[in-house]
């Protein structure tokens, strides 16, 4: 039976993630953070010493990235985000990882009847065929404090207009390259989450999911 695939895309910093993780909880599916192939790809890069910007180097690190160290705060600076957005730009490093995401999906870890996966070409190009896409955004000085109280939480105290510039900038380079670039699928929701706080947004997210899942699902969701 075909997996049921929940793709969950957006701007950075728009809360995709924290509600991919929540709706993956709520369903009882595994959750893959796209972005950490990318911001492993950077840091793979980074550490050592190349530069992310040249395929050679990043390609390598693609091939070569341990995807044991997703959890590994390292990747989450904002100075490997802009890195991450400078790998993503090159088709070869997106080939790359390419296979990864697809077995995720096809073959959800656990035997679980789906899975949910969030990044920025999930509804457009990896899964174009995903039961439920949405489309995550905020007003950007949103976007910049929640990266901000993110980035504080680990220590890291950063100045919240210059967070705001980054990821203005990111969402650009992100926008504007030619290969899967970050862009809503034309059969995704949006869903601005700017006035939402998490329990809100999630309610939102799930009241738009739930209903492209009706009829898929065996078992009682959980959450
Ligand atoms: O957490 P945040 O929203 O800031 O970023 P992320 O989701 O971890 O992604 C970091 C960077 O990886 C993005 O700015 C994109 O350039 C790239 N990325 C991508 O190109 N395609 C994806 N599916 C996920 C991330």
């Amino acid at each position: 039976m075909t997996a049921i695939i929940i793709a969950v895309d957006g701007t950075a910093a728009s809360g995709k993630g924290t509600l991919a993780k929540k709706l993956a909880k709520h369903f009882g599916f595994p959750h893959l953070d796209s972005g950490a192939l990318y911001r492993l790809t950077a840091l793979g890069v980074l550490e050592t010493g190349g530069n992310p910007a040249n395929a050679e180097d990043a390609v390598k690190a693609a091939k070569a990235i341990d995807f044991a160290r997703a959890s590994d705060p390292a990747i989450r600076t904002d100075a490997v985000g802009a890195a991450a957005s400078k790998v993503a730009a090159i088709p070869e490093v997106r080939a790359a990882l390419y296979d990864f995401q697809r077995r995720f999906v096809e073959q959800p870890p656990g035997g679980a009847a789906g899975a949910v996966i969030d990044g920025r070409d999930i509804g457009t190009v990896i899964c174009p065929e995903a039961t439920a896409k949405l489309f995550v955004d905020a007003a950007p000085a949103v976007r910049a404090h929640r990266r901000w109280l993110e980035l504080q939480g680990m220590g890291i105290v950063r100045d919240e207009k210059a967070l705001e510039a980054e990821l203005v900038a990111r969402d650009a380079q992100d926008r504007a390259r030619a290969v899967s670039p970050l862009k809503q699928a034309a059969d995704a929701t949006l869903l601005d989450t700017s006035n939402l706080g998490i329990d809100a947004a999630f309610a939102a997210a799930l009241a738009l999911v739930e209903p492209k899942l009706k009829g898929l699902l065996t078992a009682k969701p959980r959450g």
